[in-house]
């Protein structure tokens, strides 16, 4: 019996010890943690249960019948965030690379299955070199097992992914159908084809980093949803994260308790909007003051900046935030910002977090470059997004509300079960100027004229109150009380219930 439990430690022990000492040393080396160092800090201390700490790989080409690593290069099981129970896998780069084999696979696909039997969310730390290359053909099958797993969980539990190392190739694919992607600075990397095929095929010159670093990916592609500095901070900002998030799409989101109160007025909001309707004002600013204890969680920060995405509570249960940012660009809608949107406002929709949307946009931004990249398609997602989504909506008008752009940013018409407006509400086709030049054209050469018109048009419609008389706005509300009237319209919600005729599937403008 000695023997046995001796065995076992021996076993044990190789596990933890992966690729040995000194790739242990040389990942240090580069900054970054090793895959069990990750999910001890991701997990609340003591929580982890590991699985599958004995497997490895069956291939015998290229010498690897006697490479035997017990774990085959991820760590996978299951333990609590701030006691709420996850998933987790992290890949081993000590390990081949963390290279993705037939029975590393295998295992990755065993803790995506629990978390869908039970309800929780799965969390992947990505750390690989892709397919284990002795593999061959075994490891494609073994990725698009993980593939079809991420399709079949999206919607039923959330799916988040952190990428802690290199990511090529396929690899790259599985973290691109969860729901969120988080990246650490100057560690992580994630293109489809790297530097040097780049430059057979295309004669372009770049680096890893340039290529597919966190930078390229929360400022040009989109493709992540934030960047942190190291795997710590990574960590710990993943923890603070999951709080916001429902375990799967049959939970509400959690509540946590908070000493703000939802009746606090915030009175300096009454003068955050500048008397010169052109001039901008930080509308994350706004966000900070109407939410529980100022604490906004935004995603892709530096990606379509005209639009703010990210989560927040009232009343301590957890709210999607979709707003303008007149600060870049006037706010205008835009390819980048409405395909950010979108997908946000879906994620909010599939996992019953109510979309609390502040609204100062004066309309799609004008253009070939828009044009010509599909801005008709882009923008359909937004208002397709918006209208699909059947969470209790709120939305507060702030300053501008024009055109096209009106009805998309959860617009009553499109379904929004609550819609305010700031008394500097604007909610018109477009602004005065615009507006009096087209219907007044015939009039350019009076400026006098052109001014009294101008002034008549901003009397009439530069206002909330004819939206108001029509019931588009169910209230002009003061901008000290947002808080209060958008944390009681969410009380009352939490009961909204809403019937579809079956379908299979809507057809999103993709
Ligand atoms: C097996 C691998 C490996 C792989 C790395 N290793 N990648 N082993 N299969 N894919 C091993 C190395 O042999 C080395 O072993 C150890 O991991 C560390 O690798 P290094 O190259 O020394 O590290 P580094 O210099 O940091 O470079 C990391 C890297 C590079 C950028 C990831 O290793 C690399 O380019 N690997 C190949 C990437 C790739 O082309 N993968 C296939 C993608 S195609 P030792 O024993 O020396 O420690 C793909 C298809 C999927 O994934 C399609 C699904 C649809």
């Amino acid at each position: 019996m000695q023997d046995i439990v001796d065995q076992l430690e021996a076993k044990r022990e190789a596990a933890r010890q992966g690729g040995g000492t000194r790739r242990v040393e040389a990942q240090h080396g580069r900054g970054k943690l090793t895959a069990r160092e990750r999910v001890e800090l991701l997990l609340d201390a003591g929580s982890f249960e590991e699985t599958d700490m004995f497997v490895e790989h069956r291939c015998t080409e290229f010498g690897m019948a006697d490479q035997r690593v017990p774990g085959d290069g991820v760590v996978t099981g299951q333990g609590t965030v701030n006691g709420r129970l996850v998933f987790v896998f992290s890949q081993d780069f000590t390990v081949f690379g963390g290279s993705l084999s037939e029975s590393h696979a295998a295992k990755i696909a065993k803790v995506m299955d629990r978390a869908v039997q039970v309800r929780a969310p799965v969390i992947g730390l990505n750390d690989s070199g892709g397919a284990r290359i002795q593999e061959g053909v075994d490891s494609l099958a073994g990725y698009a097992e993980v593939f079809v797993r991420n399709v079949k969980a999206s919607g039923v539990i959330p799916q988040i992914s952190v990428i802690c190392g290199p990511c090529a190739g396929g690899a790259v694919y599985s973290p691109a159908m969860t729901d969120f992607i988080f990246m650490v600075r100057d560690s992580s990397y994630m293109f489809v084809t790297g530097p040097e095929v780049v430059r057979t095929v295309t004669n372009e010159v770049v680096t890893q980093e340039e290529l597919g670093g966190a930078s390229a990916h929360t400022k040009k592609s989109g493709v992540a949803d934030l960047a942190f500095e190291n795997d710590v901070e990574a960590m710990a900002e993943l923890r603070r994260f999951i709080d916001f998030l429902p375990s799967s799409n049959l939970e509400k989101p959690p509540v946590w308790p908070t000493e703000d109160t939802v009746e606090r007025d915030d009175f300096s909001l009454d003068t955050l909007i500048p008397a010169n309707p052109t001039q901008p004002y930080d509308m994350a600013e706004l966000i900070r003051k109407v939410v529980d204890e100022g604490d906004f969680f935004e995603l892709q920060p530096d990606y379509a900046r005209n639009i703010l995405t990210g989560f927040a509570r009232i009343g301590g249960s957890s709210v999607g935030i979709v707003a303008n940012q007149p600060l870049v660009l006037a706010g205008c809608l835009d390819i980048d910002s409405s395909r950010k949107a979108a997908r946000f406002v879906r994620f909010c929709d599939c996992f019953n977090i109510p979309i609390v949307t502040f609204v100062d946009v004066p309309g799609f931004l004008p253009g070939t470059a828009q044009e010509f990249g599909g801005i008709i398609k882009h923008g359909a997602k937004l208002l397709y997004a918006f209208t699909e989504a059947t969470v209790p909506k709120v939305t507060v008008i702030t300053r501008k509300a024009y055109g096209g752009a009106y009805d998309v940013m959860s617009s009553k018409h499109l379904g929004g079960d609550v819609n305010y407006a700031w008394p500097t509400a604007e909610i018109a086709v477009m602004g005065p100027k615009g507006a009096v030049e087209i219907i007044f054209r015939s009039d350019a050469g009076d400026p006098a004229k052109i001014e009294a018109k101008t002034e008549e048009y901003r009397e009439r419609f530069a206002n909330p109150f004819v939206a108001a008389r029509r019931g588009f706005i169910d209230d002009v509300i003061m901008p000290h009380g947002t808080r209060r009237r958008v944390g009681q319209a969410l009380r009352w919600l939490q009961g909204k219930r809403t019937q579809e005729p079956w379908r299979k599937h809507g057809n999103i403008p993709l």
